[in-house]
């Protein structure tokens, strides 16, 4: 029988169910059978991997069947995938998937379903609209409030920018951005953030038409959290010499250090003068969890729309965000109507077509990953996993102090400990490649003050102090190796 004669889309027969439980039974085995060690990366350098996956063709004239193509991605691709469970795995906001989720990933990916109209996806429309109803709660939006999934931070920050641009103009301008585009004075609007924010705040900006320039970067305290009194000096004095501050983004957890913005002093002078706040809790948002640090966050209900992801903290696999609004209509800002997709009779006959809400049509249905996991492992579970976290960072802040090879930047709040080894900015980067190729373990690189700086993003709760402190004598020992080398 040639392989195209194998049923390939899952149906109703007998043939077509035992030959998907066959593939999916294939690809756990070799995903299972593919480590055999703790290491995040095993694989070999940048030329050699690229030379590996060179091929002749991608598409043969005939298919080479699922076995044969199993038996390549078990040899080329699973022994030099990077393991993002593995505790030597602390470079990025890129967390390990919990299991319950990636049962929920095979059932979207199974289903299928599309989430911008109600006919592409019944029970997953409802269970989105449900989520987001919860977690607006959650995050202390009352009933009015609204959201909808987005494919990342970076899109939910855009989603959020745009509404706050369109309030802004209809609210103050009385100018219809979604009917005639920008208005005159555009060149003059003002979106305020902290220095060290996120770089979709430059890229909204200029997918907005307001451009880099209209984004005002405020610059950070000690302890790396957007200064307040600055923030409000930099508002007054362009407000008097003309431009148009519509905005300020507050960052609840910021990439490299997590620090938290003061939401509530941002918040009066958002009030103040007019503007929307933003919070960009894409890494924080999880934190919301912790009885223990919950309060870290302030008072996120202050602000005008929240960013959420669960591909961070939650340890949902990617991708999987959300952005929130406390005014459901700040979402209309992307509803158009199209005979082919969402008539309006659907709604008033009671169908949500979700697509009125977000900048995607077709759109995964990522929403039952946080309903699985939230369901599965409830307060108490995230808690654990969460606390576990950003304990080990305040444990490894302690050991920095105390060990002279080592300076340290700022104190965690979060989960993230940014520090360098005593020496030159070179070592530091030396060290790191080091790690990566010698020894499998992947940390990150940042610069404070000018300085390159080491970076342990922990998001990875089955990490112990043990390791923590493993990991810092091997940061030491290969210092030592790397400053006699020639
Ligand atoms: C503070 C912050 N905002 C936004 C983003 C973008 O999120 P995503 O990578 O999901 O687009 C990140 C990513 O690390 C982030 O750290």
């Amino acid at each position: 029988m040639s392989c195209n004669d194998l049923p390939w889309i899952l149906g109703p027969t007998d043939e077509a169910k035992a030959e998907y439980r066959k593939i999916i039974a294939a690809t756990t085995d070799a995903i299972v059978e593919s480590f055999h060690d703790e290491l995040a990366y095993v694989g070999p350098s940048p030329a050699k991997l690229k030379a590996l996956v060179r091929t002749e063709t991608l598409l043969p004239d005939h298919g080479l069947g699922f076995e044969a193509v199993m038996e390549k991605l078990k040899c080329d691709v699973l022994p030099n995938v990077l393991r993002t469970w593995s505790t030597d795995y602390m470079p990025h906001l890129h967390s390990p998937a919990l299991l319950e989720s990636i049962a929920a990933e095979l059932v979207i990916a199974t289903f299928n379903q599309s989430m911008d109209s109600w006919d592409q996806g019944p029970v997953a429309t409802e269970i989105e609209v449900e989520v987001i109803r919860h977690l607006c709660s959650l995050y202390s939006f009352g009933p009015e409030g609204d959201g909808v999934f987005t494919s990342g931070g970076s899109q939910s920050n855009l989603c959020a920018l745009t509404a706050a641009r369109d309030w802004y103009c209809n609210e103050h301008l009385h100018h219809d951005v979604k009917r005639h585009g920008l208005p005159q004075n555009y060149r003059k609007f003002r979106l305020y953030t902290s220095a060290i924010s996120h770089f979709s705040m430059e890229k909204s900006a200029h997918l907005l038409g307001l451009g880099y320039d209209a984004v005002v970067k405020v610059p950070v305290d000690d302890h790396c959290k957007m200064d307040s009194a600055a923030l409000r000096a930099l508002v007054e004095a362009d407000s008097r010499a003309g431009s148009i501050p519509f905005c300020v983004v507050a960052t609840i957890g910021t990439t490299d250090f997590g620090s938290i913005d003061d939401v509530a002093a941002i918040s009066s002078i958002c009030e103040e003068y007019g503007m929307w706040l933003h919070a960009d809790a894409a890494y924080g948002s999880g934190v919301r969890l912790s009885e223990k640090y919950g309060g870290r966050l302030g008072d996120l209900g202050l602000c005008d729309s929240i960013t959420v992801d669960f591909h961070k903290m939650f340890l949902l696999p990617i991708s999987c965000s959300a952005v929130l609004v406390k005014d459901a209509r700040s979402l209309d800002v992307f509803m158009i109507h199209a005979d082919y997709l969402n008539r309006e009779e659907d709604e008033e006959d009671g169908y949500t077509n979700l697509v009125g809400k977000s900048i995607q049509t077709t759109r995964r249905f990522d929403a039952l990953k946080v309903w699985i996991s939230f369901l599965v492992r409830g307060k108490d579970g995230f808690e654990e996993l969460i606390d576990t976290c950003i304990g080990n960072a305040s444990y490894l802040y302690g050991r920095l102090l105390e060990d002279d090879a080592f300076e340290v930047t700022v104190e965690p709040e979060i989960s993230s400990v940014v520090f360098r080894l005593a020496g030159s900015d070179d070592l530091n980067k030396a060290v790191r490649r080091a790690l990566l190729h010698r020894h499998g373990v992947v940390v990150g690189q940042t610069v404070h003050q000018g300085r390159t700086c080491l970076k342990f993003t922990l998001l990875n709760p089955t990490l112990t102090h043990e390791k923590l402190d493993g990991l810092l004598e091997l940061i030491k020992e290969l210092g030592g190796q790397l400053q006699i080398a020639p």
